[in-house]
């Protein structure tokens, strides 16, 4: 059994990964942080308190976490998500908020973990602005942390604009200092972007048949996934978020290469772009913080779809 903690911008896909981790056998999960993304921080707290209930989760806690980037002023999904980020779909919940910032319960979490073994994998599926703050105040945390396999950034196409990634443009300065710290404490982390974020699929007929199932979370699940059908015009759906949590639970299903990558933070038209170095011959510097800010991490450009489309529920 895999420790996980899932942090969130909850979020249709969001949802997905909430509901696949509350109910795969082989993760724990151990706690769910918030954070400012595809809806304000507040409605992401009460989405994910309605997702977990609907997936049956029992006392995971939740804890709300940064209200906006780091530098830039909020920049929302509401278009993809709809006004209350989970399309229409979010319901009131008396689910426990914990009283403490989202890196006070990380913290709190992987320090327990230190020495026990069984050090946690974080995944982060928004903005990494939790991520930054945490390993920024409590890099001590490091030893706790089995690995970070975050959804976000693109070693090819953007979708936020032409070349960087939702996740990504929405707090680029976060990114960045996430990846360099990673590097920097030696975390091993694995970026699971745009290069397959689309490639794991739920068709018409599967989502269907979940809706019109007696369980809760499967239901909410297949209503979700239709209604992407629906505003992209398109017979299937992406799973999205899950699919970074699929690469957890079966990391064979991706295929992998270790890349020197690099946010940038400053260019015109390419803020928020992940730069990923696939030459073969480069001699690059991204490990070393005094030359540049960056780290050699594991980015997945290939994905078994239909595989992980079965270990998605
Ligand atoms: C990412 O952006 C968000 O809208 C999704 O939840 C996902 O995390 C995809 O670019
Ligand atoms: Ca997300």
């Amino acid at each position: 059994v895999i420790p996980v903690i899932l942090d969130v911008d909850t979020g249709v896909d969001d949802a997905l990964a909430l509901i696949l981790a509350v109910r795969h056998p082989m993760l724990d999960l151990r706690a769910v942080t918030c954070v400012s993304g595809n809806t304000n921080v507040d409605q992401v707290v009460a989405n994910t308190q309605y997702v977990l209930d609907a997936a049956g989760a029992g006392d995971v806690p939740v804890a709300r976490g940064a209200t906006r980037p780091l530098l830039v002023p909020p920049h929302h999904a509401t278009h993809v998500h709809g006004p209350d980020g989970l399309g229409g779909f979010s319901r009131p919940s008396d689910r426990r908020v914990v009283g403490m910032h989202a890196i006070d319960l990380l913290r709190r979490e992987l320090m327990a973990a230190i020495g026990t073994g069984d050090a946690i994998t974080v995944v982060p599926l928004a903005p990494m602005t939790n991520i930054a703050l945490l390993l920024r105040t409590y890099p001590e945390v490091a030893p706790g942390i089995a690995r970070i396999v975050f959804m976000g950034g693109s070693a090819q196409t953007g979708n936020a604009t032409a070349v960087a990634e939702f996740n990504v443009f929405a707090d680029p300065e976060a990114a960045a200092i996430a990846i360099a710290a990673a590097g920097e404490l030696s975390i091993p982390i694995t970026m699971y972007g745009l290069d397959v974020f689309n490639d794991v699929r739920i068709g018409r007929e599967r989502a269907h048949a979940m809706r019109d199932s007696g369980d809760p979370a499967a239901q909410l699940a297949g209503a979700l996934l239709e209604n992407q059908m629906r505003v992209f015009g398109l017979d299937d759906a992406t799973i999205g978020d899950a699919g970074a949590v699929c690469a957890v639970i079966d990391p064979e299903g991706v295929t992998t290469s270790n890349y020197s990558v690099r946010v940038e933070t400053s260019g015109m038209h390419t803020r928020g772009q992940t730069v990923v170095d696939r030459r073969a011959w480069s001699g690059d510097k991204a490990d070393d913080p005094t030359v540049t800010v960056g780290a050699h991490i594991d980015v997945a450009l290939d994905v078994d779809g239909e595989r992980h489309a079965n270990v998605w529920l």
